[in-house]
């Protein structure tokens, strides 16, 4: 029996697809509220300890390391666990010694991505563990990459994210400063077509508007200090991307904290 625990946005996506598929699901949500939208379609649990018990491949995708470690404990060491959400490889690498059914799978996708099985899936396991264990129903979510390493899987996550974060705090500075000076027309014409212009420009294209929440302020946080821990544990200087870290931090405490990150925008603009 497959089972899903989170309901957030990324999960709620994940359960609609599998459900679309015709998949039997038992959900589990910490708020119970979240649980309303599948009545009549899946398997709703209140209790986790029931959603275990009836469940042998469990799904897991929400925020961060303190919630997958709350929701570890309360399942046994060897069942078979796929977890989608963005963790760091440290804590991955310590959930491995553990669970040795464990798997990182985080994903390139966004909620509507991942409905719609337009998914990248950073599976940190092999192709025969894949096909051992009948997971077929994951080629629905997207495509499958075997990454055969589930410290490997979150880092190639983190990777993706931390460029992005700092990037766009990056392209901010530079938008607002072409805005100030006003040589927008004039710096597209004449440098435009250097690919780290063009970069700049396409993150523009949310200056000035309202972003329809995808991924929150305090995911990208978290992502960030995620990959910044990770840096450090290797010995890795991470100048600039202690500094985006500080950025979205500020944003959280000016309380973008449940805005899409991309609304950042409205601090460089000091509105
Ligand atoms: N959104 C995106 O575009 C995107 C893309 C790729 C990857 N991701 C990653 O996917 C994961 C989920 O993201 P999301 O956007 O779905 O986040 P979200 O909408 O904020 O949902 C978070 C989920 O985690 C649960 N949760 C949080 N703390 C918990 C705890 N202590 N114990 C049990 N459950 C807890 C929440 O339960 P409640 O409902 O009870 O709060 C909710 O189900 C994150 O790791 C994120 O980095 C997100």
């Amino acid at each position: 029996m497959l089972g899903l625990i989170g309901l957030g946005r990324m999960g709620r996506g994940i359960a609609i697809n599998l459900l679309n598929h015709n998949y039997e699901l038992n959900l589990y949500n910490r708020t119970k509220e979240k649980l309303n939208e599948f009545k009549g379609k899946a398997n709703l649990f209140e209790k986790i300890e029931e959603f275990v018990k009836n469940t042998d491949i469990i799904l897991i995708m929400v925020s961060d390391e303190k919630a997958v470690k709350s929701i570890l404990s309360y399942i046994p060491k060897d069942k078979i666990i796929i977890d989608f959400s963005t963790l760091h490889p440290i804590v991955v690498e310590e959930i491995k010694k553990e669970y040795k059914n464990y798997v990182a799978s985080p994903v390139f996708a966004g909620p509507e991505d991942i409905k719609e099985g337009k998914g990248k899936i950073i599976f940190g396991e092999s192709e025969e563990f894949f096909k051992k264990n009948n997971l077929d129903f994951i080629n629905y979510l997207g495509k499958v990459y075997f990454v055969n390493d589930s410290v490997k899987a979150s880092a190639i996550k983190l990777a993706s994210n931390f460029i992005h974060g700092v990037f766009y705090i990056l392209s901010l500075e530079f938008n607002t400063f072409i805005k100030e000076f006003e040589i927008e027309k004039e710096i597209f014409e004449i440098q435009g077509d250097r690919p780290i212009i063009d970069m700049a420009r396409r993150y523009g294209k949310y200056y000035g508007n309202d972003v329809e929440i995808s991924f929150t302020t305090e995911l990208m946080a978290k992502d960030i200090e995620y990959a910044r821990i990770s840096a450090h544990h290797k010995n890795i200087p991470f100048f600039l991307t202690s500094t985006a870290r500080e950025v979205y931090e500020i944003a959280k405490r000016y309380g973008f904290s449940n805005k899409d990150w991309r609304e950042t925008w409205r601090i460089f603009k000091r509105i």
